[in-house]
């Protein structure tokens, strides 16, 4: 199983850290535009194997495709990182461009590619490889819900005071901080719903700090975050190298499933060795299904930025 992760930067290089701390992956390859700086994070890297326990072998290459060919799956992460105030809306100027090369160049070397699409606004960015690189949908995935779900567990579990092993919880929507859409009529502690906990305010606090979960990192920290994005990404591609089948909130391109149409916005799917394996479909509560047509006329009218 060989992967490629493109874009050496925080993101990209815990997702490669990750992956191969995973060991499932016989081989990934690190590819970043800045001169030797992929091949030193992959150097680094390699230098965890024996402390870390794994076989997976890491290359860093600067901007080489030839290097990335017969990659059964690739992950873009290039482009750049929002800065404190910014929203993910604002970098499709300079991403577009980018997630397009890559996109384009990875495909030409791997035909039979999977892309997994981190880069932001990402679902305008998967969107955006959709239209422009004929791939079929099921092997185009945008990564977002994962995350968010990540950190809607995260913001449960603390509201609960409970253990995160505890709490099960979804996210779907645009991964923008209007219009994730945190599933609180479906998210439980051990199978019993959270409202049976919390008051209806504290779980509107809980939302409301779920959508706003990479901002406020992004506050802190100066850059946006990398840890949970590259440990989502790692749990997707897991899901495909492993076919395990594992149902993830993903964005994808929807025909009719939510009532939408011409659209990649997050949605329950289940991932195994091709991709994106099947679509769920799932019943909403009519405030959720509201707050989901809102959630796709925001992406839709970030797609509209776009020049196909
Ligand atoms: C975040 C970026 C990856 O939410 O979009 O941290």
């Amino acid at each position: 199983m060989k992967i490629t992760v493109v874009g050496a930067g925080a993101v990209g290089a815990s997702c490669a850290e990750y992956i191969a701390i995973k060991n499932f992956a016989s081989e990934v390859v690190l590819l970043d535009i800045k001169e030797g700086y992929a091949e030193g994070k992959a150097m680094d890297l390699m230098q965890c194997a024996s402390l870390n326990g794994f076989d997976t072998k890491i290359t860093g290459v600067t901007n080489d495709y030839t290097q990335t060919a017969g990659s059964d799956i690739a992950v873009i992460t290039s482009g750049i990182p929002r800065k404190p105030g910014m929203t993910r809306e604002e970098l499709i100027g300079i991403n577009a461009g980018i997630v397009k090369t890559v996109s384009s160049n990875l495909i030409k070397h791997s035909p039979k590619v999977t892309l997994i699409v981190v880069s932001n606004p990402m679902d305008t960015m998967t969107y955006l490889v959709h239209k422009t690189t004929g791939l079929p949908k099921n092997k185009i995935i945008g990564m977002g819900g994962a995350l968010d779900s990540a950190r809607f567990k995260y913001r449960l579990a603390e509201a609960l005071g409970a253990p995160i092993s505890d709490v099960d919880g979804m996210v779907i929507g645009g991964h923008s901080d209007t219009g994730m859409v945190p599933l609180i009529s479906h998210a439980t502690r051990n199978s019993i719903k959270v409202s049976e906990f919390l008051s209806s305010d504290r779980l509107e606090q809980v939302s409301e700090d779920t959508k706003v979960g990479g901002a406020t990192l992004t506050k802190l920290l100066g850059t946006s975050a990398w840890y949970a994005p590259g440990a989502a990404v790692s749990a997707l591609v897991q899901a495909i190298a492993c076919d395990q089948r594992k149902l993830f909130p993903c964005s994808t391109f929807l025909e009719g499933e939510y009532g939408l149409n011409d659209i990649c916005i997050g949605v329950p799917v289940i991932l195994g060795k091709n991709g994106i394996e099947k679509i769920i479909d799932i019943p909403l509560s009519s405030a959720e299904k509201t707050k989901m047509k809102e959630s796709a006329i925001g992406v839709t009218n970030t797609n509209n930025l776009l020049t196909l």
